[in-house]
């Protein structure tokens, strides 16, 4: 197995660390435009081998997608991170340019690739991948459900003083404050949350997460990269060891929810072929009218993505 991350900044180097640590792969390629940045993370984490015990051979590349070729998954991670007082929406021209380069030269190398983006605003920069590579759906995909569901799952876990391990839970809709955590399909070892905490603090847990990620800038003065990186991570985990896991994760519809061409986080099951298959929740009336919001908001930001595209 070979897997490249693009963009070495925060998320992609821890991405790539994680994934050298669980050993995904033979070869780790970090890529980065910045010369020298991959090669000196990729160095710093390679040097960790000895320490974390694994094979996992980290290498770092300004620019030079020759040495990408025939990557099995490629994790896009290059672009602007939010700052204080932006939306993730703030960022689509400038890495729209960058994802559609990326993507070019990603394809080029690695034709066979499945793709993972990470950028944002994260489900139009994956339609911004999925329009330049020209694969099909199933092999291109988008980075946030598992996140969310993380810092939603770290919150109960707090309120409820249990571990976050127990905790399942499931997520729709675009990686926003419009996302759409699902109460009725989150169980703490089976037990339905509920039953475990009240509706007020259950609906605070809901709305602090849905704006988990603006809640880190705000402290950070910079974008979230533990998690995200983790996150993306374990989705390469997924596919590369054929784990058919079910994640949330930014797919595209085709009738699915009753939408179509949409990218939208929706549960699948990911394994060595990409999206095996999206499934599809019976939602209530409630769920389903913040489904159809949270598309709409999306579907706007695409609209942008699509006039952009038109110039
Ligand atoms: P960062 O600024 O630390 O790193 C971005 C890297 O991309 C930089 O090293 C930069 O040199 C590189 N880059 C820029 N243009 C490039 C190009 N054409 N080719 C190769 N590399 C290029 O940013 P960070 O914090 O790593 O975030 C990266 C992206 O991920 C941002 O768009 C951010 O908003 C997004 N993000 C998405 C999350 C999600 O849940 N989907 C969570 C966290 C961040
Ligand atoms: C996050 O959710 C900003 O998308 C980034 O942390």
């Amino acid at each position: 197995m070979k897997i490249t991350v693009v963009g070495a900044g925060n998320v992609g180097a821890t991405c790539a660390n994680v994934i050298a640590q669980k050993e995904l792969a033979k070869e780790v390629i970090l890529l980065d435009i910045k010369e020298g940045i991959a090669e000196g993370k990729s160095l710093d984490i390679w040097q960790t081998s000895g320490i974390n015990n694994y094979d996992t051979r980290v290498a770092g590349v300004t620019n030079d997608y020759s040495r990408t070729a025939g990557s099995d998954v490629v994790v896009i991670t290059s672009g602007l991170p939010r700052k204080p007082g932006m939306s993730r929406d703030d960022l689509i021209s400038t890495n729209a340019a960058i994802v559609k380069s990326v993507t070019e030269n990603v394809v080029k190398h690695s034709p066979d690739a499945i793709i993972i983006v990470v950028s944002n605003p994260l489900d139009v920069m994956t339609y911004c991948a999925y329009l330049t590579s020209k694969l099909p759906s199933s092999k291109v995909m988008g980075m946030a459900g598992i996140l969310d569901t993380a810092r939603y799952r770290a919150f109960l876990a707090e309120a409820l003083d249990c571990s976050p391990k127990d905790i399942s839970a499931m997520l729709l809709g675009g990686h926003g404050d419009t996302m759409v955590p699902l109460p009725r399909y989150t169980t703490v070892s089976g037990i339905p949350v509920n039953e475990l905490i009240d509706d007020e603090k259950l609906n605070a847990i809901v709305e602090r997460t849905k704006k988990g990620g603006g809640e880190l800038v705000a402290l950070m003065g910079t974008s979230a990269w533990y998690a995200p990186g983790a996150a993306a991570a374990q989705m390469v985990e997924s596919i590369v060891r054929d784990q058919k896991r079910i994640f949330p994760v930014c797919a595209w519809l085709t009738g699915e929810y009753g939408m179509n061409d949409i990218y939208l986080g929706v549960p699948v099951v990911l394994g060595k072929n990409g999206i095996e298959k999206i499934i599809e929740l019976k939602l209530n009336d409630v769920e389903m009218t913040l489904l159809k919001d949270s598309a709409k908001s999306v579907k706007e930001v695409m609209g942008v993505l699509d006039e952009i595209n038109k110039k």
